[in-house]
């Protein structure tokens, strides 16, 4: 297939700004059409009403919302743990763990993310041994055999990527130490609690999920018992408290300026608290879009959501593309004058380039009103 270009055009018509997300024409509310995420052609249509005020919404296209934190603490398996949200190239399950695994697990279907949402403990790897604690992504190459073994009740969202890798987004125009300094990712450690995990006697089981089946493996003894390694291949651990966002005081910057991990076919954003724009003329919350070429998926992991409103910790909201999302109203009435100086949210935001299908365990903790949620008080 030849390559093309983008069908050129540059017009306008009507009352409009001329720079995006900024000086909009009083009393109107900016919508973006647009290609390829934020980085294709995009219009911005200015509206007299806010482009969420649907009276009914009906049919098998709508705005979700699952309440994870409502799902039970499951088998101590990675791998019965309920999926949320899958398509084939990322699968994301929600899963909480009490008791340390008794086994091993190891995912050959892809390289896999477990973000923390809640607890402290454990990650023993073929690595050595990493802590862990709210707000931490931890990253595991395809293959890595390991169990985690909590402290306290963990709750981990866990992301796969179908078939392929994670990498790092370009920091392009930024530089590589922007956001968070490669040197803030941590490696295991073959400590003494790795060694003195290492001559537990009795037989341990790997639970090996490949093409979505389990298959176990059984060794006489602990198979974490490498004494060394080195390389440029390992799991690594970071919070999300050692990303510092990008902000503008003048232009408010598309989500895709907080992405912390890149797929081949999707993206994992982090929302760090940040400061709101001060320019009288800028927009200060998300801007209405349709995003039309991706699905949107936030996890809400700690503070207050200043753009949604019945929104708390552990709840999970998915926006397929096909409709115009937004803040919502008591987030819109700061569209331009903000009370508060920064944000004070964190949350993970996975973004999909094909629709994805939602999992039994997401579907039975739905709130079927989030729909509506849209609606003025
Ligand atoms: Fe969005």
């Amino acid at each position: 297939m030849a390559k093309g270009d983008w069908i050129p055009v540059r017009a306008a018509q009507g009352l409009h700004s001329r720079q995006a997300h900024a000086d909009m024409p009083e009393g109107t509310y900016e919508r973006e059409i647009s290609k390829e995420g934020f980085f294709g052609p995009a219009a911005f249509l200015h509206h007299k009403r806010p482009p969420t005020g649907w009276t009914t919404f009906e049919g098998p296209l709508r705005p979700r919302a699952f309440d994870l934190a409502r799902l039970n603490a499951a088998d101590p398996s990675p791998w019965a743990a309920g999926v949320v949200l899958l398509n084939k190239a990322v699968e994301v399950r929600f899963w909480k763990l009490v008791e340390a695994m008794p086994g091993l697990a190891r995912n050959a279907d892809g390289d896999q993310i477990l973000f923390v949402h809640q607890g402290e403990g454990d990650l023993f790897c073929d690595y050595g041994r990493l802590g862990y604690r709210p707000g931490d992504y931890l990253y595991l190459p395809r293959g890595t055999m390991w169990r985690l073994s909590p402290d306290s009740p963990t709750a981990i969202l866990m992301i796969e990527a179908t078939n392929t890798h994670f990498r790092l987004p370009e920091r392009g125009l930024m530089g590589p130490h922007a956001q968070f300094d490669p040197a803030m990712l941590e490696t295991p450690a073959m400590d003494a609690a790795f060694k003195a995990h290492q001559d537990q006697p009795g037989a341990v089981g790997v639970e090996i999920k490949k093409r979505g089946q389990v298959s176990t493996v059984t060794y006489g003894y602990n198979p974490l018992d490498a004494v060394g390694w080195h390389g440029d291949l390992a799991p690594v651990r970071l919070n999300v408290a050692d990303i510092r966002p990008v902000s503008s005081h003048r232009y408010h910057l598309p989500p895709s300026v907080h992405s912390t991990f890149v797929s081949d076919r999707f993206v994992v954003c982090t929302f760090a608290p940040r400061p709101f724009e001060t320019d009288p003329g800028a927009l200060k919350v998300p801007f209405f879009h349709n995003n039309d070429d991706f699905d949107e998926v936030l996890f809400y992991h700690a503070g207050d959501f200043f753009s949604r409103d019945h929104i708390e910790a552990g709840m999970m909201t998915f926006h397929p593309s096909g409709f115009t999302h937004g803040p919502h109203p008591k987030a819109l009435k700061n569209m331009l004058v903000q009370p508060k100086l920064a944000t004070d949210e964190y949350a993970v935001m996975i973004d999909t380039r094909d629709p994805l299908d939602v999992g039994e365990a997401a579907a039975a903790v739905e709130n079927p009103a989030y729909v509506d949620s849209w609606k003025a008080a």
